[in-house]
């Protein structure tokens, strides 16, 4: 008699967020697998319309446009690569995602954008100037014809761009946040009849905002935020909160790719349920904070003690540039910071891991570009408390990592919502900086990067018709 339970992190609205799996490892040969759960096919096109045209935005589309000619493989990408173990002992067997479950293909993906620049695709991949020429050369007919829309902006978000590509009204004023939200939802449609995409999905790659605290007033109801736009509360209300309300309005996922607030609000989390949408953020999990989330679990699987973790970094695109305005570096700092907190916990190991220092720093630093350069310092203690260091210095091409992780978020979005997965998708927390989750009911995120990895695959094989059968410790 094996019989256990298995406690899985849920990830899904319609069940609870720690539901308990059960298993019976004895009952057949084939006991792992379950009644196919249904999971519509990804028949069809698949728009993703992109907010921002930047260097992140402008890397996948023509990765993806290169892929699928055969010029490039997209490295770095878990739909593409990696591979899920179902079934034990002697049913043991590893599947692709995209054999275990219908992920959209590459060929089937139209690409859309909004910009505050009105240059094409292919201009803004050369403007950015992270890959090369002979890269984007053979796709830049197909990038030349992604112009962006107007961006749904308000400088008062981003003070460092300067673009005229944007939202007004005829007496050149921009909209009120609720007219955003309408012409965004016209965007939207347009885009979608225009392409002949059988569904959409929204992604935000466009700049930080300025970090908007939560606001229970205006941020813990959808009728509170509702009266917020039509009351045009520029304070509140970021411009990323018209993009979200249209997407999950007009029935497509969204998912925030920056550490922007925008849908980690109840308010949101409510749209998301009212409109059975998934959503998922924030801020891709790139270069240091995926080698933090990954570091740290050493440290805390050792018992060594730490004493304080300074990171720094060097980086020169226009992300930079924006981030180099103290309010914009807030949202990025709050995001990165969170990191550490929920795998090296003192309230679980006093000994090791109480008041410990943790610093992010990002320095703008023009001669750089997209190739970010960081540093990472950790002072950790040992046997009898003697302390050690370790230096990590990761030179990596942000837009580089940041490509895969655009394509698998709206690939696995889709296939959320096609599975009829709605609300905040946990399972996607392995791809992001601030996993989201319900702070209202003192729920944590998840950042461990093994911990997600569990439950992404988990989340999987569920939606494959398998048990979720692997345990988060
Ligand atoms: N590259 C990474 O590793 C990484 C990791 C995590 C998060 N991010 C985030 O991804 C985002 C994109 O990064 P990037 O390097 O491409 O930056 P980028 O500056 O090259 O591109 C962002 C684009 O967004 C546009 N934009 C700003 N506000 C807009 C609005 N309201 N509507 C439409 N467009 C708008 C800007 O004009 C710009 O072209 C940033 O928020 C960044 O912090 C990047």
């Amino acid at each position: 008699m094996v019989n256990f339970f298995l406690l899985f992190f849920h990830i899904n609205k319609k069940k609870t967020t720690f539901a308990l799996t059960y298993r019976n490892r004895n009952k057949s040969k084939d006991y792992n697998k379950m009644e196919k759960s249904k999971v519509n096919p990804a028949s069809g096109k698949l728009g993703i319309l992109i907010v921002g045209n930047g260097a992140v935005a402008t890397t996948f589309m023509t990765g993806v446009l290169m892929a699928r000619k055969g010029l490039a493989k997209p490295i770095g990408s878990m739909t593409q690569y990696d591979k899920v173990r179902v079934g034990r002992g002697n049913d043991k067997k590893y599947l692709k995602y995209s054999e275990l479950v219908p992920i959209a293909n590459l060929s089937d993906i139209e690409f859309g954008c909004w910009d505050v620049y009105p240059q094409n695709a292919y201009q803004a991949a050369v403007y950015a100037e992270v890959l090369k020429r002979e890269d984007i050369e053979p796709v830049r007919s197909e990038l030349e014809q992604i112009v962006p829309m107007k961006a749904a902006f308000d400088k008062n978000f981003a003070k460092r761009l300067d673009g005229d590509n944007i939202k007004r009204e005829v007496s050149g004023e921009i909209p009120t946040r609720w007219e955003m939200v309408e012409m965004l939802r016209e965007d939207i449609k347009m885009f979608k009849t225009s392409k002949g995409c059988d569904r959409v999905v929204v992604l935000w790659a466009a700049s930080t905002e300025i970090y908007v605290p939560i606001d229970e007033q205006v941020h813990y109801s959808l009728e509170a935020l509702e009266a917020a736009m039509k009351a045009d509360d520029r304070e509140h209300v970021a411009p990323s909160m018209c993009y979200a309300y249209a997407a999950l309005t007009e029935g497509c996922p969204f998912v925030m790719g920056a550490p922007n607030t925008t849908v980690d609000i109840p308010a949101m989390w409510q749209l998301a349920e009212k409109t059975r949408m998934p959503i998922a953020g924030k801020d891709f999990k790139t270069g240091q904070t995926l080698v933090k989330s990954g570091f740290a679990p050493i440290i805390g699987t050792r018992c060594l003690g730490l004493d304080g973790w300074f990171s720094t970094n060097i980086l020169g695109n226009r992300d930079g540039l924006v981030l180099d305005v103290p309010e914009n570096f807030r949202t990025k700092e709050v995001s990165k910071l969170s990191t550490l907190e929920t795998i090296l916990k003192a309230d679980e190991q006093p000994d090791l891991y109480t008041d410990y220092y943790h610093k992010v720093r990002i320095n703008y630093y023009p001669p750089r570009n997209d190739n970010k350069e960081s540093w990472d310092n950790i002072d950790i203690f040992g046997w009898m408390g003697y302390p050690m260091q370790i230096k990590i210095n990761f030179l990596c091409r942000d837009s580089i990592l940041a490509a895969p992780v655009c394509l698998d978020l709206c690939l696995l979005i889709d296939l959320a919502a096609r599975a009829g997965r709605y609300g905040t998708q946990r399972f996607l927390s392995f791809f992001l900086k601030s996993p989201m989750h319900d702070y209202t009911q003192g729920e944590e995120a998840v950042n461990h990067l093994y911990r997600q990895h569990t439950m992404l695959k988990n989340a999987l094989r569920e939606m494959g018709g398998y048990e979720a059968d692997e345990e988060i410790d």
